[in-house]
């Protein structure tokens, strides 16, 4: 089944953190997008020969079409208690989210906040999503049931627990790997899913929970794994005391066989150059979760360090929900924005949309399916309204370039500025004619 999309497009080609920004992105202000079965098949200027017999393209005149955003970081389960006032990470997780993570032992419960979740995140213009769930396996089979509704590439996996943590929400060394171990077996390849084995973090598993979860990244070729890394001073210092024969929080993992290609580390805050170096040897990603390090307190992301110097490590973008506190890349790029404004480095705009597209796909190794508008990569698409807003279009009307364009859009833009949302083609998002507040 074929079909197509007309309107602006925009895509980066290259990564405006090393080149010259001007090189790396391809824009087309009537570009005609043709896809089918899911996939591109066909981007570039607008040209009637270009559209399939009997197609007529969706048309977005005034919009932009980017690449779908990625979310690499991410907890559906604390969708209930975003915005929780008043802690820094640890008793924030004792408070609020080792409550409400043990309403996931019920599956019904848990299918209606994936449902919530993943509307949110394609309202918000995302369309691939990386997950923690909970420690229950009901959770994990709820989400990728949820999402194989909407046809997501997305990744999630259960949490893994077996100290520090109530009681209900522990497992034991072996249960864990068990259970990821089906789940795996179950899910990954699965259409467009990938398993992510998901120890929480160092402080919430004994060393041989995390040496089975090493083990395991390793018994099935392409897995995934997530966790938690340098978020917290208090963090750190726990660590510290927990393993005291690691050189630093990096160190932990490392000793467990889980630094590597595909493994992802949130936050990564608190880092010290020798972890630096040792993320960019592995080929590890870091997720960089702006709103979340902001509302916890965490602290600053070096984001310099991260992507422009000499040494530069795999680094995308996440929200940190519930910790974080937004569903739309646009806040949280701008939220980036004023992090790194702090570290005192500017980022710019082509640099903020390739961190949420291609930049995040390549720090996951999914760029072979997402994050650019090309011939062979999956459809998923976002269609921005970059006027969305009276302030927007007012705004918009002093925008001299695209960059400027681009930079108001993550300044003042949210989920209000997604006109329509693409998954493998098939449009599962249009934003409703009350949630646009122009005038007529
Ligand atoms: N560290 C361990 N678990 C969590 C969590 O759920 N959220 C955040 N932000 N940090 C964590
Ligand atoms: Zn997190």
């Amino acid at each position: 089944m074929k079909s197509a999309l007309r309107g602006p497009f925009l895509t980066y080609t290259g990564n405006p953190f090393q080149d010259d920004p001007a090189s790396c992105y391809r824009y087309e202000s009537d570009g005609l997008i043709v896809i089918d079965n899911g996939r591109i098949i066909h981007a570039g200027a607008f040209t009637a020969d270009h559209v399939p017999h009997g197609v007529v393209p969706d048309h977005h005149p005034d919009a932009l079409i980017l690449p779908g955003f990625i979310d690499a970081h991410v907890h559906y389960p604390q969708t209930p208690m975003i915005g929780a006032f008043g802690k820094q990470l640890l008793e924030w997780l004792e408070n609020y989210v080792f409550v409400i993570e043990q309403r996931y032992n019920d599956k019904v419960f848990a299918r209606a906040i994936a449902k919530l979740f993943l509307r949110e995140q394609i309202r918000a213009g995302v369309t691939t999503p990386i997950t923690y769930c909970t420690v229950h396996p009901e959770s994990v089979d709820a989400y990728f049931e949820e999402a194989s509704l909407l046809g997501l590439r997305t990744g999630a996996g259960k949490v893994l627990m077996d100290r520090n943590a109530p009681e209900a929400l522990r497992d034991s060394a072996q249960s864990g790997y068990d259970q990821s171990k089906r789940l795996a077996e179950r899910w990954h390849g699965d259409g467009r899913f990938f398993y992510v084995v998901t120890p929480r973090f160092a402080p919430t598993s004994t060393e041989a929970q995390l040496d089975l979860a090493g083990a395991l990244l390793r018994e099935i070729p392409g897995l995934y794994m997530q966790t938690h890394l340098a978020e917290n001073t208090s963090e750190l210092q726990w660590v510290a005391a927990l393993f005291p024969g690691s050189h630093d929080y990096l160190d932990v993992y490392d000793r467990h066989n889980l630094v590597g290609p595909r493994c992802l580390f949130g936050h990564a805050v608190h880092l010290c150059e020798r972890e630096w170096r040792r993320l960019a040897q592995a080929g590890a990603t870091v997720v960089h979760c702006p709103t979340s390090n902001l509302f916890l307190g965490s602290g600053l992301f070096n984001l310099k360090r991260a992507l422009v110097s000499a040494n530069p490590v795999r680094t995308a973008l996440g929200s940190d929900l519930g910790a974080g506190t937004s569903f739309s890349p646009l806040t949280t790029l701008n939220e980036a924005y004023k992090i790194a404004q702090l570290n005192g480095y500017a980022l710019s705009a082509h640099q903020a949309f390739y961190l949420a597209t291609l930049g995040s796909a390549r720090a996951i190794y999914q760029d072979a399916h997402i994050g650019s508008i090309e011939a062979g990569k999956d459809a998923d698409l976002v269609v921005l309204d970059p006027k969305a807003t009276p302030l927007l279009a007012a705004r918009q009307e002093f925008s001299e370039s695209l960059e400027e364009q681009l930079f108001v859009l993550m300044t003042l833009g949210s989920e209000t500025a997604v006109k329509a949302t693409y998954v493998a083609g098939r449009k599962v998002h249009e934003r409703a004619p009350t949630e646009s507040v122009m005038p007529a």
